[in-house]
């Protein structure tokens, strides 16, 4: 991969791009997705969010991105309160996400699919350039060269022809992650970059991740934990819509709230044999929780 060339982050200028979350609530009818979460992410560094299936991971990447309104809490991007914040304003204060899905529109080649996520950035806009509006053409030419430059990063630049059905799985991972730096964020949102890659394009990842975090501030939520525990400077860890524990990948490896939540552990039980945690708390669920903790996102 060509980590070195530009591509997310004209904004190296700005002095502080942490995120702050105080208190975010988040009710689905009767669920209670997230309860009462806080935690925050230093700039220019990566940011993990781990927990079972099911823990509310996508539920705050949704908020943090304004695809779901919380009922109680604040947000906070570089010292700028973001609540109550439409999606197309806060991709234009630089917040860009990836899907936990591919997320990619298989009726645009793999290069329009990244113009997409650069609209935000242009005048006339890629869908009044579809319409043929004036001033579209300077646009779309800036568009298209933005979005090979974001492929190149990734690595994929040679299929920007190509059609996205047509391409292995960790090469829609990549050209979704182009989609998401064409913006150039300020904060990248990773929902599940791994899922489905293979070891050598896992170690590969793991490199653009530290590389981008030079440019923009990095919040990645991912089951992978070897990745995990290699890229992040901080981990959360979220159980039932709550932070269970929060610290560097040493710290939570070490954590046993962790471990008996999420990682799978042996423990004694009342008649003093060794158990699998997961299959010694199975009245809480993490049985099958944990036994899903490696299962891939659905495409
Ligand atoms: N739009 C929605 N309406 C109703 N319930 C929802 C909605 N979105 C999520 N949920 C529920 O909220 C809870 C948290 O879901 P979420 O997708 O945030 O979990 P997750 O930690 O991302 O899980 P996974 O690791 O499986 O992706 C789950 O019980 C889920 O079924
Ligand atoms: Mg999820």
């Amino acid at each position: 991969m060509n980590s070195g060339s530009p591509g997310a982050g004209e904004h190296t200028g700005a002095v502080d791009d942490s995120l702050d979350v105080r208190g975010i609530t988040v009710h689905f009818g009767g669920l209670v997705a997230l309860d009462d979460v806080s935690l925050s992410a230093a700039a220019r560094q990566v940011t993990g969010i781990i927990g079972p299936n099911g823990a509310g991971k996508t539920t705050l990447l949704n908020v943090l991105c304004g695809f779901v309104r919380p009922q109680a809490g604040t947000i906070a991007f570089g010292g700028r309160q973001l609540s109550r914040m439409r999606p197309h304003r806060l991709a234009r204060l630089g917040i860009a996400r990836t899907l936990q899905g591919i997320g990619l529109f298989s009726g645009l080649t793999v290069v329009e699919n990244v113009m997409v996520g650069a609209t935000s950035r242009s005048r006339a806009g890629f869908w009044s350039g579809l319409l043929g509006l004036p001033r579209s053409d300077h646009d779309e030419r800036r568009l298209r060269d933005d979005a090979m430059r974001a492929l190149e990063l990734v690595g994929v630049g040679e299929h920007a022809e190509a059609m996205p059905d047509t391409l292995a799985h960790g090469l829609r991972k990549r050209v979704a992650l182009a989609r998401a730096l064409v913006a150039r964020p300020r904060l990248l949102l990773l929902d599940e970059p791994a899922s489905g890659l293979s070891d050598s394009e896992l170690a590969d990842l793991g490199d653009l991740m530290t590389s981008l975090a030079e440019q923009c501030t990095v919040v990645v939520i991912e089951h992978r934990m070897d990745l995990m525990m290699s890229v992040c400077q901080q981990i959360f860890v979220l159980d039932f819509g709550k932070v269970i524990a929060a610290g560097t990948p040493e710290q939570i490896q070490a954590d046993p709230a962790v471990t008996a939540a999420y990682l799978g552990s042996d423990v004694v039980t009342s008649d003093g044999t060794e158990q699998d945690a997961a299959a010694a708390d199975g009245a809480s669920g993490n049985a099958a929780r944990a036994a899903g903790q490696h299962e891939e996102a659905s495409q």
